[in-house]
């Protein structure tokens, strides 16, 4: 029989359940001998990949641009704007994101839980979530947190359809920004005018960011703006009204750095 949902102690409900309770297992801890479900998604993935890959890879090739003055940033050449959205889109369902989702969800929720900041009831929205591992593990961890990316696949409970150079939300409404996808941006200034935009004035905006070029590692397939230094990233920031109170490195999902900003003042 189904408990009644006043018969439920609000007191339980308040709390953040990560704090007091065992993580509990996830899909990819438990192991069947043999997962139909996953072999068909699996084998579909891999025609998928040598159907499509192909053409992508004609389609989207190795062009890079460098504007002059700005030899630290590299913008992957596209034909059109409907192009980059199409490139971008192609990833979902190119990777097994299982493991991924697991794994990540797991050290991001500890790097939250280690920042000091009381999480409850905070607002977040995560730029390029995906399938939504980062806005899990900061549901996990008390707030009130949801995604968008330009593909986030059918059915998605944790991400909505958004395009980061123009969000959906309202100015002065959000207590923090998260992004690892900075690295797939088409105008990383427009992206940063947009997050100063949404932040609340005492907002902050939290960046990881993949080492650069000169760090080694280049850019793969499917980024389409480099840096290449991750200080180079974090100054671009700076010199858009932001400024820098943070920074930790981490070696999970890559290495990389998470980047803390603050809004420096409202434009
Ligand atoms: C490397 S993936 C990172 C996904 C996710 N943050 C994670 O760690 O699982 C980059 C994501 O950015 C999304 N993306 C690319 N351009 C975007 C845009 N203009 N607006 C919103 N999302 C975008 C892609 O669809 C892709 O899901």
């Amino acid at each position: 029989m189904k408990t009644p949902v006043n018969a439920i102690d609000s007191g339980t409900l308040r709390e953040n359940p990560w704090r007091k309770r065992p993580t509990l297992p996830m899909s990819a801890d438990v192991k069947p001998l043999f997962n139909a479900e996953r072999f068909i998604r699996k084998w579909g993935r891999s025609i998928r990949k040598r159907i499509y890959w192909p053409q992508l890879r004609r389609k989207f090739a190795e062009k890079w641009t460098v504007e002059s003055g700005k030899e630290q940033f590299v913008k992957r050449s596209y034909n059109s704007y409907a192009d980059y959205v199409e490139h971008q889109r192609a990833k979902l369902g190119l990777h097994d994101l299982e493991k991924y989702d697991v794994k990540f969800r797991e050290v991001l929720r500890e790097r939250l839980s280690n920042s000091g900041i009381c999480w409850n009831g905070r607002t977040v929205l995560c730029l390029g979530a995906r399938i939504g591992t980062e806005v899990k593990a900061f549901v996990d961890v008390g707030c009130f947190a949801v995604g968008i990316d330009l593909n986030p696949g059918k059915g998605n409970r944790y991400v909505v359809q958004g395009d980061f150079h123009d969000l959906q939300y309202a100015a002065d409404s959000i207590d923090f920004v998260f992004t690892n996808s900075l690295d797939h941006a088409f105008d990383i200034h427009r992206i940063v005018g947009e997050i100063h935009r949404v932040l609340k004035p005492e907002g902050r905006l939290i960046i990881e960011a993949v080492a650069g070029q000169g760090e080694g590692s280049p850019p793969g397939f499917f980024e389409s703006f480099f840096w290449a230094k991750i200080d180079d990233l974090a100054t671009l920031i700076e010199q858009s009204d932001f400024r820098l109170s943070n920074r930790v490195d981490f070696e999970c999902p890559w290495k990389g750095q998470q980047l803390w900003f603050e809004k420096k003042f409202s434009r």
